[in-house]
C-alpha cells in the first residue's frame, strides 16, 4: 500500500474509534482491527474493505494536484465516472466526477451486484422475532396517562379513515413513525454542541430508529402506492405532527418518549391486525418486496407474511427503546447517563 493510501485509511480509521487508528498500517491489519473494534465476521470486513474505494488508496482526496490532473485527463479521455442510480435498482446517466466520492460497485455475498442504494450491506440485519409483544406500560402518571390517551385518540380517525386497508394503512403510518426518531437524534445533537457534552449513543440510537421506521416505508411503497390525496394527507400531517412532536420534546422529552412508546404499542397492534388478515386471506400473501429480503436478510421465498412479521418485530424494539428512554427521565437522570441500545432490533 502507498504511503498516501496508508494516510487515506489512518483518517478513515480515525472516525472509527482509537483502536483502529493506531493499528492500522495496511489492510490485511486494518480487516483484524475492524473484525474486534466492529463485531463483524471475517468476510464481511474483507469485503467492505475491498468494497470501499477510501480503503483501496483511490480517495481522489489524497493524491497531489499532478495526479489528481491526470486521473481528470484520463476520465476525460476515457469516458470514466460513475454510474449513479435513477432509482434503487435501476442504473441511470454516467456522472462524470473526479472527487472519488461515490463507492464501488458492491456486491451481496453470493457475488450478485447489490442494487439498493438506499441502505448498504452493512446496515441490514436479522429481526429478533423472539422480542414479547404483549409487553404494555401501564400508565399511572399525568403525564404517562396523557400520553396514553393522546395516542388512544388519534386511533379512532385513524382506524375511520383506513377502515381495513391494512397495507395503505402501514405505508400512510410509517411517514408518521419515522419522524420521532428524527426529532428527538436532532434535538439530542444540538444540546450535545450547545452543552460541550456527549449524549450516550443516544443521538445516534434514535437516528437508527428514523432510518428503520423509513425503511418501513421503503418496503411497503412496494405493495401499496399512495394515491394523490393519500400523499396530500402525510404533507399536512406531517407539518402538524413534526412541530408538535418538535415541541413536546423541547418541553418534556419524558413525555415525548412515552408518546412515541404508546405510538409503537399501537403500531404492534396494527401489524397483528394486519396479519390476521393474512391469515384469514383478505389480503393476498405475495411474494415480499425484494428490497425487504435484502434489509432483513429473509430466505429469497419469503412472503408478505414474514415482512409484516420482522417489521412487527421492529416496532416492539422502538417500543421497549423509547419507554426505557422516558423511564430514564422518569428517575431524574438524563438519556447520557445511561448507554443507548445502539443496534438494539
Ligand atoms: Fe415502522
Ligand atoms: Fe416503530
Amino acid at each position: 500500500m502507498s504511503r498516501g493510501s496508508t494516510t487515506t485509511v489512518r483518517s478513515v480509521a480515525r472516525h472509527m474509534g482509537p483502536r483502529l487508528s493506531s493499528t492500522v498500517t495496511g489492510n490485511g491489519s486494518l480487516i483484524g482491527a475492524m473484525r474486534a473494534s466492529t463485531g463483524l465476521v471475517g468476510y464481511e470486513v474483507a469485503w467492505w474493505v475491498n468494497s470501499y474505494p477510501v480503503f483501496g488508496g483511490r480517495n481522489a482526496s489524497t493524491m497531489t494536484l499532478g495526479e489528481k490532473e491526470q486521473k481528470d485527463q484520463k476520465e476525460a479521455v476515457g469516458g470514466g465516472g460513475t454510474t449513479a442510480a435513477t432509482s434503487d435498482g435501476q442504473r441511470g446517466k454516467e456522472v462524470a466526477s473526479y472527487w472519488g466520492v461515490p463507492p464501488s460497485r458492491l456486491t451481496k455475498e453470493d457475488g450478485s451486484e447489490w442494487k439498493w442504494k438506499c441502505f448498504r450491506p452493512w446496515e441490514t440485519y436479522q429481526a429478533d422475532l423472539s422480542i414479547d409483544l404483549k409487553k404494555h406500560h401501564v400508565p399511572k402518571t399525568f403525564l404517562d396517562k396523557f400520553a396514553y390517551w393522546t395516542v388512544k385518540s388519534l386511533r379512532l380517525p385513524t382506524d375511520i379513515f383506513f377502515q381495513r386497508r391494512y397495507g395503505c394503512r402501514a405505508m400512510m403510518l410509517e411517514t408518521v413513525a419515522a419522524v420521532p426518531g428524527m426529532v428527538g437524534g436532532m434535538l439530542l445533537h444540538c444540546k450535545s454542541l450547545r452543552r460541550f457534552e456527549p449524549s450516550g449513543g443516544w443521538i445516534k440510537a434514535l437516528l437508527e430508529e428514523a432510518e428503520n421506521e423509513r425503511m418501513h416505508l421503503m418496503t411497503f411503497m412496494e405493495v401499496a402506492k399512495p394515491k394523490w390525496y393519500e400523499r396530500a394527507l402525510v404533507f399536512a400531517v406531517q407539518g402538524v405532527f413534526f412541530n408538535a412532536y418538535f415541541v413536546a420534546y423541547l418541553v418534556s422529552p419524558k413525555l415525548a418518549h412515552r408518546i412515541t412508546g404508546y405510538l409503537e404499542e399501537e403500531a404492534i397492534h396494527s401489524y397483528t391486525e394486519f396479519l390476521k388478515e393474512l391469515d384469514n386471506g383478505n389480503i393476498e400473501n405475495v411474494k415480499a418486496p425484494a428490497i425487504a429480503i435484502d434489509y432483513w436478510r429473509l430466505p429469497a421465498d419469503s412472503t408478505l407474511r414474514d415482512v409484516v412479521m420482522v417489521v412487527r418485530a421492529d416496532e416492539a424494539h422502538h417500543r421497549d427503546v423509547n419507554h426505557f428512554a422516558s423511564d430514564i427521565h422518569y428517575q431524574g437522570l438524563e438519556l447520557k447517563d445511561s448507554p443507548a441500545p445502539i443496534g438494539y432490533h
